[in-house]
């Protein structure tokens, strides 16, 4: 007989505008799990970077990163290019990751009552903030497309940018975040392949959701 699992952990590692994060929120929802969009954190440091310049030390830093609110972080909007290329500079930081990671692995394994477990989605999710996640997906697509999607979602929220800044930027963001030598962004051999290139939104969540329900 088949026993349906209490808690459920899922993981997603992915490449800049893969579509992981549109993906992550629906499984979420249908499997009603806490979802934790990691990049927004490292975007949110990038932010206070860029805006409060002068204050920005480990001191200041660490403070800010105790007192992070999971409501106020699901409900900030950082999705700037600038923002996004500074995140993956700061993300090279080994003081930085390991400020962010506890919060992360909170967010893994302790969310909420309410919610039946949690979805994960960053670059190192995978093998370092969930390595015993229940189910891990890679999710690319391949670059023209992601700097098309990213490109129209900037331009929804008419951000000023042309779409070959926008490629520009996801290839410095690639080579930076697969490159790099802290936590870079690789498939690891028990990941599921998922390229979202010629799927739509409905067909990935589909996807997952069979992989998912064969398996609990
Ligand atoms: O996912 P998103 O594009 O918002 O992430 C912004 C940047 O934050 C990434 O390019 C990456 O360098 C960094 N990041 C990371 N580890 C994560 C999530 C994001 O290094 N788990």
């Amino acid at each position: 007989m088949k026993h349906k699992k209490k808690f459920i952990k899922i993981a997603i590692d992915s490449p800049a505008a893969a579509g992981a994060g549109t993906l992550a929120k629906s499984i979420s929802k249908h499997y009603n799990l806490l979802y934790l969009d990691t990049g927004k954190i490292y975007r949110m440091i990038a932010f206070i970077k860029i805006n409060q310049k002068k204050k920005f030390n480990k001191k200041f830093l660490k403070k800010k990163i105790e007192n992070l609110n999971l409501k106020k972080l699901q409900n900030t909007r950082l999705l700037s290019d600038d923002v996004g290329t500074e995140a993956s500079l700061i993300a090279k930081n080994k003081y930085i990751r390991k400020l962010v990671h506890s919060f992360q692995v909170n967010c893994a394994y302790r969310p909420p009552k309410k919610f039946k477990g949690s979805c994960l989605d960053g670059r190192d999710i995978t093998y370092k903030i969930v390595p015993d996640a229940d189910f891990k997906f890679f999710v690319t697509a391949n670059l023209k497309i992601r700097a098309k999607r990213r490109f129209a979602e900037l331009k929804r929220l008419k951000k000023k940018i042309t779409y070959s800044e926008v490629l520009k930027n996801i290839i410095k963001r690639d080579k930076s975040d697969y490159n790099r030598r802290l936590s870079p962004l690789k498939r690891t051999k028990d990941s599921i392949l998922i390229n979202t290139s010629n799927l739509s939104k409905r067909a990935c969540f589909l996807k997952i959701k069979k992989i998912i329900d064969k398996n609990i």
